[in-house]
């Protein structure tokens, strides 16, 4: 995963969800493995989205790929999102069942709803302020997903990224990358009772997706405007965002 590597999946993990329940069978363990599988560093990671989120002007925001809800109540934690209405989706209905309970507390500001973020036939074009996707693109169609985000999204609309991305410096971006291929199937065998999948996307995905500057491209391609991306953990993970022009 570098900026000269080409990148020709548009599905970086080779998920898809019709094929493998993965999400609905790790749905009651998927905080704890993202514990065990980020050694904890994914509540910093989730924790900073979460403000770049509530720190952009919205009314209806639409969380893609949501899973058990830990950033969307990170987000309505937020004095600043007080009053705004958060639709949280995801495909799963067990990880949406997790995010359920989590989120019960503000159930008059949440909607949950079974989405699958590739195509999202029952919201409307333009009907959203901003759409928040957080390490969920990798398991996803990027492109499909990226077009449907920009339709949602009313003119001048944000979108919203969290994602694995590249350590600057190639040598540790290797060095990560095969610690990864080497922990992550112990630690994943452990963790999940021998679920394989877990990890295997996890690791795949990670090993495909697009560098920060690919991903801003990608992103650009698609039409958004103000791309900027952040990277955090030396470039483990980045936050990209972007605005739909208006006039569309
Ligand atoms: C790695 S988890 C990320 C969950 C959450 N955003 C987080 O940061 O903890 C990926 C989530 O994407 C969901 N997912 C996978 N493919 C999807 C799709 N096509 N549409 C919507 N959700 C999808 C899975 O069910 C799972 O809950």
């Amino acid at each position: 995963m570098n900026s000269s590597a080409p990148k020709s999946l548009d599905n970086a993990a080779e998920f898809a969800w019709q094929h493998d329940d993965v999400f609905g069978r790790i749905a009651s363990r998927y905080d704890l493995l993202c514990d065990v599988f980020s050694l904890g560093i994914h509540r910093l990671w989730k924790r900073r989205v979460a403000r770049r989120i509530a720190d952009e002007p919205w009314t209806t925001l639409l969380d893609g790929a949501t899973g058990t809800g830990h950033i969307v109540l990170s987000i309505l934690a937020h004095e600043a999102t007080r009053g705004r209405r958060v639709i949280a989706s995801d495909i799963s209905p067990k990880m949406l069942a997790v995010a359920q309970r989590r989120l019960a507390g503000y159930r008059e500001r949440v909607e949950l709803c079974l989405l699958d973020a590739e195509g999202m036939p029952s919201m409307p074009d333009g009907s959203v302020d901003a759409y928040s996707i957080s390490l969920g693109l990798k398991i996803c169609h990027r492109r499909r997903a990226l077009d449907e985000a920009f339709r949602v999204l009313k003119p001048g609309g944000r979108l919203i990224v969290l994602e694995a991305s590249n350590i600057r410096w190639a040598p540790l971006h290797r060095l990560y990358l095969a610690y990864m291929a080497l922990c992550m199937p112990v630690l994943g065998w452990l963790a999940t009772g021998g679920d394989a999948s877990a990890y295997k996307y996890l690791l795949q995905g990670v090993r495909e997706f697009p560098s920060a500057e690919d991903l801003a491209l990608e992103i650009g391609r698609h039409g958004f405007v103000d791309v900027q991306f952040e990277r955090h953990s030396l470039g483990i993970v980045a936050i990209h965002v972007g605005r739909k022009p208006t006039g569309h």
